[in-house]
């Protein structure tokens, strides 16, 4: 029976637990992109904390696909020097550390990348907050070079894998699900035609890296928004990734339009909450014969063990108990398995827009309160 705390591999890559830190943006990056010496603190603690696999804050592929202030950029072969700091602070820390490669499409403004978004349909849904101009096939063919590039800069500056973002809202999954593509050509219409770019993206990315090295998706197994991609799409997507050679699907769901069932859900006050893409992850662990990796609400030990031995997936991933903790895995590999302490109130977002750099309020607000009482 699997445990959490056993080595695997994944296409070569050497993993000591079944714990992953799920893509988380750090709001740290200089405004062009850059990497900062903060980022680096801040992946070495993830790594020494004990978690098998990093996955990066979302990265982007290129300049108009960036989403969100502080992100960091991998759109240009300028940053060499500061990715390779990144991932050698995370080695030095026993750690293992993939990028997690993007394109934001609409779910952008103009504000942030400086002109019009741009999407797969000029379409005017909540999912979007300004309507976005429609990707030309010449613009469509640059982003998937684009991606194709982020993911060699990711291997030549020291990423032990590549993860490309198909899952949130954001460009891959906008193609995929027809409220946000309504196109006409072949990007646009059945299922067939809307993985199309999504298959693009992948073929550019492995013709880059070659077949050894590994290259994982988050995909959304269903946007939970009326009209929205379906789990019956998101299933057949995923077949076709994984028949042609995915080596993990990370499975998510929701857009930030899709309310209480958005990406990072709120009110995980009980077990029960816990684990709330289990049962699209079941489905997508029946389509495809590569690993599945879990990811939303895990908050304890028991829920998360039970995943992997009862389940069967392959690796249960977390983002906000890794703000609020970091050395939460070495701490339940200890044997002390008291839950997480993230509330999932998502206040980690204000201080990554507002002070350069997330981190759990709560946490800091309570060391705050005991440092006053000492
Ligand atoms: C501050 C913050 C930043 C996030 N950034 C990303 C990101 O860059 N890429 C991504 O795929 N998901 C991102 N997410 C979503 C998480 O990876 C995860 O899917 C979601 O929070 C649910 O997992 P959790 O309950 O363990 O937090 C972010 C979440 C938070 C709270």
């Amino acid at each position: 029976m699997a445990t959490l705390f056993e080595e695997t591999t994944i296409n070569g890559m050497t993993l000591k637990n079944r714990l992953v830190r799920s893509a988380t943006w750090e709001g740290m990056a200089a405004p062009d992109g850059r990497p900062t010496p903060k980022m680096n603190d801040f992946y070495r603690e993830l790594a020494a904390g004990g978690v098998g696999l990093i996955i990066t804050g979302f990265a982007f592929v290129q300049a108009d696909g960036k989403a969100l202030a502080g992100q960091m950029g991998i759109h240009t072969d300028d940053f060499a020097d500061d990715y390779k700091a990144l991932t050698g602070a995370v080695h030095a820390a026993g750690g293992k550390v993939v990028a997690q490669i993007v394109h934001a499409g609409g779910q952008t403004m103009s504000e942030t990348i400086g002109q019009k978004p741009l999407a797969p349909s000029a379409v005017d849904v909540d999912q979007f907050q300004e309507t976005p101009a429609e990707l030309t096939k010449e613009q469509i063919k640059q982003i998937v070079a684009a991606f194709g590039d982020g993911a060699r800069r990711a291997k030549d500056w020291g990423f032990d894998g590549v993860q490309f973002h198909g899952a949130h809202g954001y460009l891959i999954n906008q193609f995929l699900s027809p409220l946000t593509n309504q196109r006409l050509d072949e990007y646009g219409g059945s299922i067939e035609k809307r993985i199309r770019f999504l298959m693009e993206v992948y073929r550019a990315v492995r013709q880059q890296v070659g077949n050894d090295y590994p290259v994982m998706i988050k995909l959304n197994a269903s946007d939970n928004l009326k009209g929205g991609l379906t789990a019956r799409d998101a299933d057949y997507a995923a077949r076709r990734l994984s028949e042609a050679g995915i080596d993990a699907v990370e499975v998510s769901a929701g857009t930030p339009a899709s309310g209480k069932r958005n990406p990072a859900r709120q009110k995980i006050i009980n077990p029960d909450k816990e684990a709330y893409n289990l049962e699209l992850a079941r489905m997508v662990k029946g389509a495809v014969s590569c690993p599945v990796i879990v990811v939303g609400g895990y908050r304890s030990h028991a829920v998360a063990e039970k995943t992997v031995a009862e389940e069967l997936m392959d690796y249960v991933s977390m983002s906000r108990p890794l703000i609020n903790d970091p050395g939460l895995p070495a701490r339940w590999q200890a044997g002390d398995h008291s839950s997480s302490g993230c509330i999932s109130c998502n206040a980690c977002f204000g201080p990554g827009l507002q002070e350069g750099g997330i981190y759990c309020v709560v946490q800091k607000k309570a060391l705050e309160k005991a440092a006053r009482a000492e």
